[in-house]
């Protein structure tokens, strides 16, 4: 599909976004686990959390619709038919390999060609360490064939920052004896922990080490997602580089290991309020309201990139709009994302006219730069597609973004909503 953006003068409106995609996996697997049925209010509507649907159905958990409620009858799994299909989400092939290398069973599990190239040694050293038993395609690509085995717990040290390796070894800690314990070398993303709380496991976290105690009994639970903040992060970006914008972002998450992004944008000069903060199965839910700004720009490092993962597409559009420019560093992990984001960022400013240096691990894109309409290639990424269509939003006459229904994968509504908000 081919998406037409037209210049936009101002953004305007409310708008209330799909759950949280990272929320909605963790919800959807522990409820395939759990005894008793959980019900899920607002689940992701986008695809990669529907490949974790699929999966969960394929090993044999009960999944229904009922008035828009998600409802999961959890249980002991049972051996797939064939293979689980991941689709594009590494969220699924990752987190859910925790739980089949625990199984009674065999499963394969594989996803599309960008997922067929993105590391699995990262959870494969962890989870052999526990007993498992997996081959991977050259050792460390999907397909993945997992032979479930009794696992022991470990005391596990990420040897870097991700939620999802960090996850993978804590659901695995589920099934294994004795307790399980994974050290952080900078806080990521702790949906795994509070969700795992709240369907009744016993979790301490002492700073960024994360023990789970063996024999956790989980039992099923009514939960709500919040709205996905890393899908407000585009419009927000959008409000702040429009000449005149005010938008209130409905019912959003607020959990603090991902709203370091609003820290971020105030930093940067941008007029955000939160408002009418609550909880909600111990995940932080609220509103926010923003307005048009005048952007300096900022310098993006360590636990802040990392913290910042998933929304630095959207924040190098805004950089390349601020007064100084935005630069990055420390984050080696964008190069192994659905595609290498740094290049594709890169590429498709080029053919905006826009410049920014890259280095192996970081980039700089210098502020106050000039948008020249342009036919954008997001190679399949969904937050390169959304960040592009943000950007064209403030070039010099309408351009396109190719292959756009790649936004699907995190937010299938994305177009509809720019198009319901920009004018
Ligand atoms: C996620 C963790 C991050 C993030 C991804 C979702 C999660 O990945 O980029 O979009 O839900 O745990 P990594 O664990 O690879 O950093």
């Amino acid at each position: 599909m081919r998406q037409t953006i037209r210049p936009a003068r101002g953004i305007h409106g409310v708008i209330t976004l799909p759950g949280d995609k990272s929320i909605s996996h963790r919800y959807a697997m522990l409820g395939a686990i759990a005894e008793g049925t959980t019900s899920i209010v607002n689940y992701s509507t986008g695809a990669d959390c529907q490949s974790t649907l699929g999966a969960v159905a394929a090993l044999g958990a009960g999944v229904e619709r009922e008035d828009g409620v998600l409802k999961i009858r959890g249980g002991a799994l049972r051996a797939p038919e064939g293979e689980l299909d991941a689709g594009n989400s590494g969220s699924t092939i990752r987190m859910l390999s925790g739980i089949l290398a625990a199984q009674k069973f065999d499963s394969k599990i594989g996803g599309d060609a960008s997922l067929s190239q993105r590391p699995m040694q990262r959870i494969i050293a962890p989870l052999t360490e526990m007993g498992a038993s997996i081959e991977a395609r050259e050792g460390r690509f999907p397909p993945l064939t997992i032979h479930g085995r009794e696992l022991r717990g470990i005391d596990y040290t990420l040897p870097m920052a991700s939620a999802q390796v960090k996850s993978c070894v804590l659901l695995a800690g589920l099934f294994a004896k004795g307790d399980t314990t994974v050290r952080e070398p900078v806080r990521t993303r702790d949906h795994t922990e509070i969700a795992l709380k709240e369907f009744g496991a016993e979790i301490e976290i002492v700073r960024n080490v994360i023990t789970l105690r063996e024999g956790a009994r989980l039992m099923g639970r009514e939960v709500t997602v919040p709205g996905d903040l890393s899908s407000a992060a585009f419009f927000l970006a959008a409000a702040l580089l429009t000449p005149d914008a005010n938008l209130l972002v409905h019912a959003v998450g607020l959990n603090p290991t991902r709203s370091a992004l609003l820290d971020f944008l105030v930093s940067m000069g941008a007029d955000i309020t939160v408002i009418d903060v609550q909880q909600t199965a111990g995940e932080l839910i609220g509103d926010l309201r923003v307005r048009a700004s005048r952007i300096e720009g900022g310098v993006m490092e360590g636990a802040m990139t990392a913290a910042l993962i998933d929304e630095i597409p959207a924040l190098a559009v805004l950089g390349a709009r601020s007064e100084s420019g935005l630069t990055v560093r420390d984050a080696a992990e964008l190069r192994v994302k659905e595609t290498d984001r740094i290049a594709a960022l890169k590429k498709n400013f080029e053919r905006m006219g826009v410049r920014m240096e890259a280095s192996g691990d970081g980039f700089h894109v210098p502020g106050k730069q000039a948008f020249h309409a342009a036919e954008i290639d997001p190679e399949g990424d969904h937050r390169i597609a959304m960040a592009f269509s943000v950007a064209l939003l403030a070039a010099d006459s309408p351009g396109v973004i190719d292959g756009s229904e790649c936004a699907g994968v995190s937010f299938p509504e994305f177009f509809s909503t720019l198009h319901q908000i920009a004018s």
